[in-house]
């Protein structure tokens, strides 16, 4: 029912533990015989699941059987009137992704990847990440009893950081960038039988993504959205929303997969935008510098495939400026009462262009996915303390009339 293909030659090889095609060095990912996946799975059977990511088991990598888990998955999508208002549209989801275990839509990859990981016998779960991942392989580590060892840029959030310790985990951090930790990690992975989630089991590692666009469609009532807004940094995630959608339809759970996909990127990294806006085929690597540090990867792993994703979908992409990213993730604070980290305000600055452009009518149905949470950010929300009233005395009449000097000037909002 499931095997192995390569996303350059199609060549179809055994369902194991490998990444690249032995005859073009292509990028291998996971193909399901949908014909038969069809009979075995239905919208009552999806929704007597557990709720979780594993509700869709049936279309992921795992072996049957309880899967070790953290509870990952079936995050709310919130009918986002506020923010709607604010930005023109009528019809505006959030997909709250900041509700997983540990924070982020990582935990989707990272439920999949332990799960095949134990299964096949590694004893190290191990990533290249831009912070949200370590935490979360971190987490999985502890929870399924491997050794847990995250490689980062050095320069990151300090709550991504103390998290993944936290967990227990090692910390590698190397003065350098992202694609320098990852190309260190594709080395190790030639050496060490380790589960590097994201370089030796991606092919695995990144189908849990697809969970999160097939919750949307869920939660809507079976129907696919006209626009879906997705961060991208290796543009796994985005890749997987549009496999997701195909497959759907695939198995019959839905009639077309018509929604539109956008690429959300910052100006400081923004290869697969900048290659969607130029009408490329190609990316051409930048050296990251970004306010998004968790988008900040110069050099994609999956993003001609994002790009192609985008195209095919008759999307677009936004790269907007590095001033608008706090102000989107206050935006939709202020709005929604959702707090999200920089990746979120790329998503709602995308969303705003898309809005301006004309690219997103006001009558047409929208999700945005807002990924990590901004709890492992707060430091970014300083500058925003728009009343903080700081009394000398704890006396009502000192607090009375400081009260009603900060009420004069309104909060800010972007
Ligand atoms: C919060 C957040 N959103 C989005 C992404 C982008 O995911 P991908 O690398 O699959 O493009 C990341 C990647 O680290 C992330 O941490
Ligand atoms: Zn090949």
């Amino acid at each position: 029912m499931k095997t192995l293909r390569c996303r350059e030659c199609g060549r179809i090889r055994e369902f194991e533990p490998a990444y690249v095609c032995e005859d073009c060095f292509g990028p291998l990912e996971v193909a399901y015989d949908l014909a038969a996946v069809r009979h075995r799975i239905s919208r009552a059977s999806i929704a007597s699941g557990p709720n979780t990511i594993w509700r869709y088991h049936e279309l992921l990598p795992v072996p049957a059987g309880e899967p070790i888990d953290l509870g990952t998955g079936f995050t709310p999508l919130v009918q986002a009137n506020n923010l709607g208002k604010a930005l023109g549209l009528d019809h505006l989801y959030v997909k709250n992704d900041t509700l997983n275990p540990t924070g982020s839509f990582k935990d989707r990859n990272v439920a999949v990847a332990t799960n095949f990981a134990l299964s096949y016998g590694f004893d190290t779960l191990s990533c290249s990440s831009t912070g949200n991942l370590a935490g979360s392989v971190a987490a999985y580590a502890a929870r399924a009893g491997l050794r847990g060892l995250v490689f980062i840029p050095a320069g990151l959030e300090p709550g991504k950081v103390g998290a993944a310790g936290a967990y227990g985990a090692t910390i590698v951090e190397v003065d350098g960038t992202y694609d320098d930790v990852n190309r260190l990690c594709a080395e190790l992975a030639d050496q060490y039988r380790w589960a590097i989630v994201n370089v030796n089991l991606r092919p695995f590692y990144s189908e849990g993504s697809k969970t999160l666009a097939f919750e949307v469609v869920e939660q809507l009532g079976w129907r696919a959205p006209d626009h879906i807004v997705v961060p991208v940094a290796a543009g796994s995630l985005l890749a997987k929303t549009a496999k997701a959608f195909q497959e759907l339809v695939g198995v019959g759970l839905l009639d077309q997969a018509s929604t539109r996909i956008h690429a959300a990127q910052a100006e400081g990294c923004a290869p697969v935008s900048t290659a969607v806006r130029q009408g490329l085929d190609r990316i051409t690597p930048v050296r990251a510098n970004s306010i998004a540090k968790s988008l900040a990867i110069g050099n994609p792993a999956d993003g001609r495939y994002a790009a192609r994703a985008v195209r095919a979908s008759d999307g677009w992409a936004t790269a907007c400026p590095e001033a608008s990213v706090v102000g989107g993730m206050a935006l939709l604070a202020e709005t929604e009462g959702i707090l999200s980290e920089p990746a979120g305000g790329v998503v709602v600055a995308g969303l705003r262009q898309l809005v301006d452009e004309g690219r997103v009518r006001r009558d047409e149905t929208v999700v945005i996915c807002i990924t990590g949470s901004g709890l492992k950010t707060t430091e970014l929300f300083e500058p925003l303390n728009g009343r903080r009233l700081r009394l000398a005395k704890a006396r009502a009449s000192e607090f009375v009339q400081a009260l009603a000097e900060a009420e004069k000037t309104p909060v800010a909002v972007a």
